[in-house]
């Protein structure tokens, strides 16, 4: 492991905005977060957004800037990424960001049922080869509807094409409500204050002239959910 990295890791210890249980503790039981981000971390009742695969956490910090009034964390599985969205919370005392280093599969274990608002998904592999891998997939919706309240609102933001249509195509196939579909947001101006925070895959995917797709839905928490059927050879 290179010396950047071991150095990070160490630095992660010691900052309060970032949470890292044990492997142990996420797997087989709760870890001593769930139910109580609020109270414990935030020190407010505001409603808490989730970002899930956030990476060096660009989009957690940017919108916990724009938006004061709700409490954003990053959750990603990689330490060393998000040592950078971590840094920046401590350096500018950000009051209301935060990160939990945890697989998105066992984030049951650090959010309790209705704790969490809102999801954002922010530029996903989009897992071309396995629904089941896919972050908007039924697997884990389903996942998600344990600790989102009731119609909490999703939303993905993407370069794949592929992910766009496919999430469109499950929503209407388990009868969600669909908010809005956008599928190029900066050639249709529609980048406002929510959609224009741009992440380190955004940047690159724009230098590369793609455009960037974006939808939010409500998931309700009644009825099974299932996965379309869809050929992505129709595309
Ligand atoms: C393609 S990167 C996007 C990062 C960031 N959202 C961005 O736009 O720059 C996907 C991120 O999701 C994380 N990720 C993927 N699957 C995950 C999982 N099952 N649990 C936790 N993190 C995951 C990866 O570690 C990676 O940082």
């Amino acid at each position: 492991m290179g010396k950047d990295k071991l150095k990070r890791f160490e630095e992660n210890k010691s900052f309060e905005c970032l949470h890292q249980p044990e492997f142990s503790d996420v797997f087989n039981g709760d870890c001593n977060m769930k139910g109580n981000w609020n109270t414990m971390q935030f020190k407010n009742n505001n409603p808490v957004v989730l970002e899930l695969g956030c990476g060096r956490g660009e989009y957690t910090v940017e919108l916990a800037r724009r938006f004061p009034y709700k409490n954003f964390i990053g959750v990603d599985i990689k330490g060393a990424r998000m040592w950078r969205g971590a840094k920046t919370v401590t350096e500018e005392s950000i009051p209301n960001a935060a990160f939990l280093r945890c697989r998105i599969e066992f984030a049951q274990s650090a959010f309790d049922c209705d704790e969490v608002s809102e999801i954002w998904i922010t530029f996903p592999d989009p897992q071309m080869k396995k629904s089941s891998k896919r972050l908007t997939s039924s697997y884990f919706l389903e996942r998600y509807r344990k600790f989102l309240r009731d119609e909490g609102v999703v939303h993905l933001k993407t370069d794949s094409r592929f992910l766009h249509l496919y999430t469109l195509e499950l929503i209407k196939h388990n009868k969600l409500e669909l908010i809005e579909a956008n599928d190029d947001i900066y050639g249709t101006g529609r980048a406002d204050a929510l959609l224009s925070v741009k992440t380190r895959y955004e940047s690159e995917f724009l230098s590369q002239g793609m455009k960037i797709t974006y939808l939010s839905f409500k998931l309700r928490k009644a009825g099974k959910l299932t996965e379309p059927e869809w050929n992505p050879e129709d595309l």
